[in-house]
């Protein structure tokens, strides 16, 4: 696992615009799998500027969304889908038709996640997997479990993760319960996974998804696994790293 420690969180986007632009350069027909949230919108600001500058073509480039709220549609403006244009898509030349996002109000929901899995493997799997990480640990919406959940699947929300949400809402009564998440072999069949983080908040999630032990009370550690894993995090993220992995020099 690469840890690099950023000062600020503009230099995490940029490092991760960095990365993630260079995907997309060498490999027109890049499969990225995104990641909705305050953590990467910065990157996606810096994404859009390089298009904008021509220096990014999105017209190949296929998008595989981590999760969505159960009974929120695409128009709702707080559905993850609705984030994905708004941030991003509706600001660079990508075809709608090859960004997926799983669909939150399906009839029939089991029906949905396997499809979702197919439609990943169909895709060959992502070439990169963008991920922000809960404050409980959470990777797309893994929630901390009893063990880990291989497939995508439908999850009840954690009410850590409802209130910490709830900022995005009028009330926390608003959040949906409910949301459609890849789960852990959907993510770590990426080629290569980037993990960003910035903030306190972040310090003890990231301490148990990159120095504790693997266990789904820290759905993040499963990142341990893989081969090829960038944590970008500042150092208030990285605060909590044991002493010996500190990857930031101490003030
Ligand atoms: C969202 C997602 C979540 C977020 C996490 C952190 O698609 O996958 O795991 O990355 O909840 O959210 P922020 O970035 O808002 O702190």
């Amino acid at each position: 696992m690469k840890i690099i420690c950023v000062e600020t969180e503009e230099e995490m986007s940029a490092r991760a615009a960095s990365l993630i632009g260079g995907l997309v350069a060498e490999k027109k027909d890049a499969v990225l799998g995104l990641a909705t949230g305050s953590t990467p919108m910065g990157t996606y600001a810096l994404l859009i500027r390089m298009y904008l500058e021509g220096r990014l073509d999105f017209s190949k480039v296929r998008t595989v969304n981590l999760d969505e709220y159960v009974g929120l549609d695409g128009h709702h403006p707080q559905s993850y889908r609705a984030f994905m244009e708004e941030h991003f898509f509706q600001h660079i030349n990508i075809s709608l038709a090859n960004t997926y996002v799983p669909n939150g109000v399906a009839e029939d929901i089991d029906h949905e996640c396997r499809s979702y899995d197919e439609r990943l493997e169909r895709l060959g799997f992502c070439d990169l997997q963008l991920l922000g990480i809960g404050e409980n640990g959470h990777i797309g919406f893994n929630e901390p479990a009893g063990h880990f959940t291989p497939e995508c699947h439908c999850i009840e929300l954690t009410e850590n993760t409802i209130a910490v949400n709830s900022r995005f809402f009028d009330s926390p009564e608003e959040v949906p319960r409910l949301a459609l998440t890849l789960g852990m072999r959907g993510i770590l069949s990426a080629r290569r996974l980037l993990l960003l983080a910035f903030g306190k908040k972040k310090a003890k999630a990231i301490a148990g998804a990159c120095f504790g032990p693997v266990t789904p009370r820290v759905p993040g550690s499963v990142i341990q696994l893989h081969p090829d894993v960038t944590v970008i995090a500042d150092r208030e993220a990285l605060s909590m790293a044991p002493q010996a992995n500190q990857p930031c020099a101490p003030n």
